[in-house]
């Protein structure tokens, strides 16, 4: 079946969004099927930088449909905006190309009031959530208590369950954080007339997606936050409350299990983090600044959605080797090896040492707290001078950057398709 699915195979980040825009140039749909707007995708046409939180990056290019699938949370206000943005910079956003699934799950004010109030009670032991709301929208999606984007189809009612929902909320605000009351009329009316807005978005997708599928068009389903971010098979807690891997693509839009195509590994050529959380390869002080940027760049490493500064470090191939596996990634893209340009040497992690013994790859089941210990064993590789933004093809890259590639490739048994040189659409090198 001719579904390619783009996934991060780190902590997020990776640059997805410039990748899944070059990927939908031959997509049909590009669908979201996890995660919410706590997802910040950059795309960068020419002198055009969109960035998105929701809407899949595939809608960008006018041929596509873009569809947010049931597997995601879904703030009707951020999108109202994002929409909006993307009006106004030309892209026609009607219900013809935007379709929102029924079954996605709404986050409204009180989940994110709630996100913020939990994460600051934890004190030391925060996550660093985006304080999106995420969490909490989850959290009722699997009490069986959430609000679905159907339900606004049915004014009345939804109206009704949205005054029960900022009730217990308020309730849970009051005791357990010691929040002020909200005006729980007066956000009702708000917040549903607002939300009420995406109604004619709302539209069951189920038939085009097997439509697609069964004519042969191709359809990319593109991955928010990272691999190690995954609720399960993430670096637990310090995780996001959704299915962040390849598998995640089947119950998130609704497919059966079917064979994908393409499952691309997108990873960056170093390693980034924002939040709380074990980072065995971190580095501070000046090659984290090098590494980092100033901020003066809008590739330099600050959240899209938050501005916070990320955490970063050398490459760590035992992460790689472990995300790979589950996602079962089958081709790599490497981004922003335009970044390293100009280091002497650059390292990479291949293994690990802890309690005595050596880990070439993430062993299921290790915890938050011993990964936090793990002693990262390097071997170090030969940087390169040379400016890599204009280059276009594999035999000009310079040989030490290649070897770099090369090294990737052959720790994570995956062929690499695609390295990035840069964030505009045509900075990218294919290799045969
Ligand atoms: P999440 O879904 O939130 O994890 O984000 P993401 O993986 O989609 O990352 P995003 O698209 O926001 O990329 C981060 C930044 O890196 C953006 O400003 C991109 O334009 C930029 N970028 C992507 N690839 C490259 C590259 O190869 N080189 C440089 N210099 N910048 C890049």
């Amino acid at each position: 079946m001719p579904i390619h699915i783009a996934v991060g195979t780190q902590w997020g980040d990776e640059g997805k969004g410039r990748v899944v825009d070059l990927l939908s140039a031959d997509a049909a749909l590009v669908c979201r099927y996890n995660g919410g707007d706590n997802a910040g995708h950059t795309v960068t046409v020419g002198t055009k930088t969109f960035k998105l939180h929701l809407i899949p990056s595939g809608i960008v290019h006018s041929h596509t449909i873009g569809i947010l699938g049931s597997g995601m949370v879904i703030n009707p206000l951020t999108l109202l905006s994002e929409m909006d943005t993307l009006k106004k910079s030309g892209i026609e956003i009607s219900p013809r190309r935007l379709y929102i699934s029924p079954l996605a799950h709404l986050i409204t004010p009180a989940h994110r009031l709630l996100d913020q109030a939990q994460d600051a009670a934890r004190g030391k032991g925060a996550i660093g959530t985006t304080g999106r709301g995420i969490g909490p929208a989850y959290i009722d999606k699997a009490a069986r208590r959430g609000l679905r984007a159907g339900e606004i189809l049915d004014p009345e009612a939804f109206r009704i369950r949205v005054k029960e929902h900022f009730r217990e909320v308020d309730i849970q605000l009051q005791r357990m954080y010691e929040k002020e009351p909200l005006d729980i009329e007066a956000m009702t009316a708000e917040w549903v007339a607002e939300a009420s807005k995406i109604a004619p978005y709302i539209q069951d997708y189920s038939q085009l997606l097997h439509d697609t599928l069964r004519s042969g068009d191709q359809v990319l389903a593109e991955g928010a936050q990272g691999s190690l971010l995954d609720l399960d098979f993430g670096t637990y807690p310090y995780v996001t409350s959704s299915c962040t891997t390849a598998t995640g693509v089947f119950s998130g839009l609704g497919l059966g299990i079917m064979p994908v195509d393409r499952i691309i590994g997108i990873t960056k050529a170093f390693q980034t983090r924002v939040g709380s959380g074990p980072f065995p390869t971190e580095l501070s002080g000046e090659m984290a600044e090098r590494l980092r940027g100033t901020g003066a760049n809008p590739w330099d490493e600050f959240g899209t959605t938050t501005g916070r500064p990320r955490r970063v470090g050398w490459f760590d191939a035992v992460l790689l080797k472990y995300t790979v596996a589950i996602n079962g990634v089958n081709e790599l893209c490497i981004t922003k090896m335009d970044i390293l340009s100009g280091l002497p040497e650059i390292k990479i992690c291949t293994s690990y040492q802890l309690n005595g013994m050596g880990y070439e790859t993430l062993p299921v089941g290790l915890s938050a707290e011993q990964l936090a210990k793990a002693r990262p064993v390097y071997e170090t590789l030969p940087g390169w001078t040379e400016d890599l933004t204009g280059i276009r093809k594999w035999k000009d890259l310079p040989q030490n950057a290649q070897a770099y590639i090369h090294r990737l490739q052959e720790l994570s048994g995956v062929q690499v398709s695609l390295v990035s040189v840069g964030p505009e659409r045509d900075q990218i090198i294919h290799l045969d």
